[in-house]
């Protein structure tokens, strides 16, 4: 047929090939995807792992991403959402009705917690707060539905007692959800760990830390090993309308090949600056999941059995140390950064106050304000000497 140059514009002449072997998958974006023929239209079915209908659904750029993020984690199927918490509020629209009760830890992700309790106000959702390393703390009534776990908690590090509490979760029969950004897959498998082979129903993943590894990307995913649970996962994520970028998927595939290597080196890097920075006099406490004085940190060595952790460490300052004189530490810095987010290339920095962000009363934390460091892909020495120079500039302040 004789095209018009308009529609020739639209019709080109050559057609990609099916298949040509690159080292990257090839990227689809998508939208409309196009129908063979209306046999094809109407034999699709949702459920169908690969069912190519519509951009929303998938395409094979985002199954490809989704399979080896759930084959990272131990698991099987895999959803990917815009944002970590876009994952994580997923799962808490996905499995919570009027009248359930969740337990949360003390340490879990803030805007987790705030979004449940949104969920709380609104619709009548019960939320109850447990102390992670106590599971005497987990009290379930039979109203409980589910169960959210972080492993380590992002800002306080400590490392959750996962076997107990999700042998009694399960006792209970109440869904285990894990925010597995801290392990990213790597430090411990989530579907499997421990003696006991034990795994849980649900690990979240922000896909913004690590497997991004460049701090300029967002995305969050949800891997679970079970068929059905993955079809009601999937179903409220595609009438919700969860989707993303093909061209950030491909971003993201294309850090995973280095994930691990990245992975290892920070984790590293930060055991050498966990060393130093517990032998500084400003310090009342420093908390890192492999350090033996870090509140679980039995339960880490138990779970995390090759000594792998991500590469965050907090420092409570004495509380002689004022929120001005913290803000002009994180001000001195020159390497590090300040911003919220971890895993990427540049070292980060942030300052909490614990008395704003906790429940219950804990005893194996100071008094003093919190500075957490993010690190980053640069080298230890340069980092530790970045803080040394914030601390002396600190500390001359504070004398005159
Ligand atoms: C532990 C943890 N989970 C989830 C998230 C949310 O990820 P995102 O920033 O992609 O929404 C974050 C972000 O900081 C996080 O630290």
């Amino acid at each position: 047929m004789k095209k018009n140059p308009q529609t020739a514009l639209i019709h080109a002449p050559r057609k990609a090939p099916q298949y040509i072997s690159t080292v990257q998958p090839p990227l689809f974006r998508a939208s409309t995807i196009i129908f063979d023929n209306t046999d094809a239209l109407f034999n699709r079915h949702w459920t169908d792992d690969y069912d190519y209908s519509y951009g929303t659904h998938g395409t094979p750029t985002t199954f490809t991403l989704g399979d080896n993020i759930a084959q990272i984690e131990g698991g099987t199927y895999s959803l990917l959402a815009p944002s970590g918490l876009s994952a994580i509020n997923l799962v808490n629209s996905c499995f919570l009705s009027q009248g359930d009760e969740v337990w949360v830890a003390d340490n879990i992700y803030g805007p987790n917690m705030e979004h449940l309790r949104n969920l709380e106000t609104r619709y009548g959702i019960r939320v109850q707060v447990y102390n992670p390393i106590d599971v005497a703390t987990f009290q379930p009534t039979e109203k409980a539905k589910l169960l959210w776990l972080e492993a380590a908690g992002s800002v306080t590090l400590e490392f959750p007692d996962l076997t107990g509490l999700v042998k009694k979760a399960q006792a209970h029969n109440i869904l285990t959800a894990l925010d597995n950004t801290w392990g990213a897959g790597l430090a411990f498998n989530a579907f499997d760990f421990g003696d006991e082979h034990l795994s849980v129903d649900i690990s979240v993943h922000a896909l913004t830390k690590y497997p991004s590894g460049g701090g300029d990307i967002l995305m969050g995913s949800v891997v679970t090993r079970d068929k059905k649970l993955h079809h009601q996962l999937f179903r409220a994520h595609a009438i919700q309308g969860i989707s993303v970028s093909g061209d950030d998927v491909a971003q993201v595939q294309r850090s995973l090949a280095s994930m691990q290597l990245r992975y290892q080196h920070q984790s590293q890097s930060c055991l050498t600056l966990l060393d130093w920075l517990k032998q500084q006099p400003e310090f009342v406490q420093v908390l890192h999941p492999a350090d033996e004085a870090s509140a679980g940190h039995e339960y880490w060595k138990e779970i995390c059995s090759d000594g792998q952790s991500a590469g965050l460490v907090s420092v409570i300052f004495k509380p002689e140390y004022t929120l001005k004189d913290i803000r002009a530490f994180c001000d001195a810095l020159q390497l590090f950064k300040l911003g919220f987010s971890w895993g990427g290339p540049v070292s980060l920095v942030m300052l909490y106050n614990l008395s704003d962000m906790r429940v219950l009363a804990h005893t194996h934390l100071q008094q003093g304000l919190l500075v957490r460091f993010c690190i980053g892909l640069e080298h230890p020495a340069d980092l530790i000497q970045d803080i040394e120079n914030a601390l002396k500039q600190l500390n001359t302040q504070k004398l005159e």
